[in-house]
């Protein structure tokens, strides 16, 4: 039986991959980890403190439940990495680098580790933006994205690491909030609008960036993971995509429920990021290789949310 180790699960990721896993496999087949102490949920025998820089503690924890499957999700998001881009750099590269490192020394059989569109940047194509083309990101979280990404095809064509990753565009869901990306805005959003209150929105109303709801983006991983190992012709990582939309269309699509709902813009250093990664992403290689298929547009997903949100 396949045990799975989630580091970085109690964020906005995690905590969901972490649920929909446990459905999957049985709760005591996923380990969560994460170097933030767990919430009700996720605190039992199952639950394990982990800082992924501390390889040590990685180990003991592969040894301790034996564990044959790794998802590394402990990252430093965009807008946090600007406000301290060494360690944003260190805790992205060490992270990931101590996870394939563990993965070829213990013979792991599957690693998966999330890239970005911030991989690509100002002089990349924006509209339906290739999987290969012009990447040249100017964010530190970009560049340990990128970097991430070829150490990612390192590992499986030197020492034949099954590792799996996509590019997933902003993430969307209602169940826990993100922490410090630029697209965050499009989760905050949606809490304004359920609690009665006007929403200040730190981008441009005009700013298109590629977007997902969670529960897409929790289908596209798992299927990645379930994937037969040829199919999987993309070792760096997949570009993802399903809608894209700025903060007017959102907001747009807030109204429809809430009419009074108001949306005022004040953009800060987080427009720059924005204005450098693209408007919308072409995934034929996903869609191709493995099926993948979204199923929320941006009107199913605000309906679903302002549901699930009222019900709460
Ligand atoms: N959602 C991320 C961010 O905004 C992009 O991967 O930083």
């Amino acid at each position: 039986m396949k045990k799975i180790l989630i580091i970085g699960a109690c964020g906005q990721l995690g905590s969901e991959l972490t649920f929909e896993l446990r459905k999957l496999f049985g709760h005591e087949n996923v380990i969560a980890s994460d170097i933030n102490a767990p919430k009700m949920d996720l605190a039992d025998e199952y639950f394990e403190h982990l800082d992924v820089l501390n390889k040590e503690e990685l180990n003991n924890i592969i040894d301790k439940h034996n564990i044959s499957e790794i998802y590394n999700l402990a990252a430093i998001l965009s807008a946090i990495g600007e406000k301290n881009p060494k360690f944003a750099w260190k805790l992205n590269m060490e992270g990931l680098i101590n996870t394939l490192d563990v993965a070829k020394e213990k013979n792991l059989t599957k690693i998966y580790w999330p890239s970005s569109i911030a991989v690509f940047g100002p002089d990349t194509p924006r509209k339906n933006t290739p999987q290969d083309t012009i990447m040249n990101p100017n964010t530190v979280y970009g560049i340990s994205k990128l970097a991430g990404e070829r150490w990612c095809e390192y590992y499986f064509q030197k020492y034949g690491v099954d590792i799996r990753s996509l590019r997933y565009p902003g993430l969307i869901g209602y169940k826990s909030l993100p922490g410090g990306g630029t697209t965050d805005y499009a989760v905050d959003i949606y809490y304004k609008a359920i609690s009665g209150k006007n929403f200040e929105c730190f981008l441009n109303k005009d700013t298109y960036l590629p977007m997902m709801y969670m529960a897409d983006a929790i289908k596209a991983t798992i299927d990645l993971m379930q994937a037969d190992k040829e199919d999987i012709q993309i070792r760096s990582s997949y570009n993802l995509a399903a809608i894209s939309f700025t903060p007017e269309e959102i907001s747009n699509s807030i109204k429809k429920t809430f009419p009074d709902f108001e949306i005022t813009y004040k953009p800060d250093f987080r427009q720059a990021i924005a204005d450098s990664w693209p408007d919308s992403i072409d995934d034929s290689k996903a869609r191709e290789d493995w099926g993948w298929n979204h199923e929320y547009d941006l009107d199913r997903m605000t309906e679903d949310i302002l549901l699930n949100l009222k019900r709460r």
